[in-house]
């Protein structure tokens, strides 16, 4: 796992996009595997400037996201897709058929998340999962607990997660209690992971995720299996690791490839 320490949020999010651009001037209809949440709003403004900038054409990069609450309408301002209207694909030039962002209101889900599966495949698999990870270790919406192999499917949300993220809504009462999310095994199979995180409520599911045993109560700990995983973090989430000078040391000494 590339372990790299930026000192702010803001220089968090500029190297999460610059790694997105390269993928993207690599392989221009790029297979983009996309994360909500509050931390990688920094990541998505920069893309958006990279964008109006003229310097990266999203015209044919395909998208994925990883999760939905279940019942939740699209046109809801706190479902996830709204959320990825607002926060990138709206001052992009994304094209609408080319973004894929589950459903949470779909009658058969059993039916709908094999469907959701098969749509990855058949672009060929997501080439650059962008992650964030729940105070809980979760990556996606997979729980403490949830199989390292998982396969997109809908979940029952951790207390700490309605917690969390009811800060969201006028009532705790209002967040969903299910949500459908690809699984670990599914973002697993994406070429490349790049999970982002920052702040000091982080630091012990950051801990967890790179010096921690590798466990289904840390899903994101599955990262440590993953051949090509890069998590970038700002100062204050790193307070719990052991090997930071370590990990800026092989940052500093990286290979030039
Ligand atoms: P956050 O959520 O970015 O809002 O902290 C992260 C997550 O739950 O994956």
């Amino acid at each position: 796992m590339e372990v790299i320490i930026k000192d702010t949020y803001e220089e968090m999010s500029i190297e999460a996009a610059k790694i997105i651009k390269d993928a993207i001037h690599l392989k221009p209809n790029l297979v983009l595997g996309l994360a909500t949440g509050t931390t990688p709003i920094g990541t998505y403004k920069e893309l958006i400037r990279m964008h109006q900038a003229g310097e990266l054409d999203f015209s044919k990069v395909v998208t994925f996201n990883l999760d939905e609450y279940v019942g939740m309408p699209s046109t809801h301002d706190q479902s996830y897709h709204y959320f990825m209207h607002e926060n990138l694909f709206n001052d992009i030039n994304i094209a609408p058929d080319n973004v894929h962002v589950p459903s949470g209101v779909v009658k058969d889900f059993k039916r709908y998340c094999q469907w959701y599966e098969d749509e990855i495949a058949k672009v060929g698999g997501v080439d650059l999962q962008v992650l964030g990870i729940g105070s809980d270790g979760h990556i996606g919406f997979n729980e403490p607990g949830t199989s390292l192999a998982s396969r997109t499917m809908v979940v029952t949300l951790t207390e700490e997660t309605i917690r969390d993220n009811s800060r969201f809504f006028d009532r705790i009462e209002d967040v969903p209690r299910l949500a459908i999310t690809m699984g670990v095994g599914t973002i697993m199979e994406a070429k490349h992971c790049l999970l982002v995180a920052n702040g000091k409520k982080k630091a012990g599911p950051v801990a967890a995720l790179v010096e921690g045993p590798i466990t289904s109560q840390v899903t994101a700990s599955a990262l440590q299996m993953h051949p090509n995983a890069t998590v970038i973090f700002d100062e204050a989430a790193t307070s719990k690791l052991k090997r930071i000078d370590y990990y800026k040391w092989t940052y500093e000494n990286r290979p030039e490839v």
